[in-house]
């Protein structure tokens, strides 16, 4: 099944004003990528509302890295969906690594988080729900057994209708930021896992649910892991920081 190649810039804790101002220039003269590959921004939260008056709604999507399951209320320093929403994003990121390792987002909060941004209605979120070992699970051949129970507990409740609203990023942790890739090889036995577990699940809308990489994807190293047939674009950290470097991973996914 042919599905649309999908490819997300996580900036984590790291952008500007004026680099916003630099991403969206590259991606307004690239409207051929833009035309094949869905592209969206997630920024720091605070530089929503500059993306939100550069991009091109049509063409280039914003995203949340995390948000709070609860509506609104005394959560000092947090984002509800709602005003993620108000900020232009439509993508929000639950589950990453660094919110689980740093930041208290334990399985049963990456569930709540998951199951309050698909009840929501304006927008309809697109979920990408973060998976992956750490480098002790992987050298103690754990990484789908890791993987299968972070999906079975996030996804518990979730209905074949609602996956039409997922996506799922495979994130090994010993690749985040270390330059330390994961082999082709490597990277799609992990997304031919996650692609049977979704089938059994969910039959045909298991199919449809676009499974992205992440993990020192660079332009360098983007093709070979896109030419892949279960990895359907690419979750994107610190070669997003670098304009030219992010269009030439979209270009690789076209
Ligand atoms: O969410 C994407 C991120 O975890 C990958 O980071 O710098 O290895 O591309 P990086």
């Amino acid at each position: 099944m042919q599905r649309q190649s999908l490819v997300i810039a996580n900036w984590k804790m790291n952008g500007s004003r004026h680099l916003v101002k630099q991403l969206a220039n590259t991606l307004r003269n690239a409207p051929e990528v833009l035309a094949d590959v869905t592209v969206a921004v997630c920024p720091p939260a605070v530089l929503l509302a500059a993306w939100q008056s550069e991009v091109f709604y049509d063409q280039v999507h914003l995203g949340a890295q995390d948000v709070n399951e609860n509506a609104s209320g005394a959560h000092t320093g947090e984002h509800s969906l709602a005003l993620v929403a108000e900020a232009g994003a439509e993508y929000v990121l639950i589950g990453h690594s660094e919110r689980r390792q740093f930041y208290g987002d334990t399985e049963q909060r990456i569930q709540a988080k998951v199951e309050s941004a698909l009840a929501a209605t304006e927008p309809k979120f697109k979920v990408v729900l973060c998976v992956g070992e750490s480098e002790q699970e992987r050298e103690a051949e754990q990484t789908m057994q890791v993987v299968q129970a972070q999906l079975e507990s996030a996804l518990q409740n979730v209905t074949s209708a609602k996956m039409a609203q997922v996506v799922i990023a495979y994130e090994p942790v010993w690749a985040i930021g270390t330059g330390k890739t994961a082999s082709p090889a490597q990277a799609q036995e992990v997304h031919a896992f996650i692609r049977q577990w979704l089938q059994q699940k969910y039959d045909a809308a298991g199919t449809s649910v676009p499974l992205l990489y992440g993990g020192s994807v660079k332009a360098e190293n983007a093709e070979t892991l896109f030419a892949e047939a279960d990895i359907d674009g690419g979750l994107i950290g610190g070669a997003s920081l670098e304009p030219e470097a992010f269009l030439a991973i979209c270009r690789a996914a076209q």
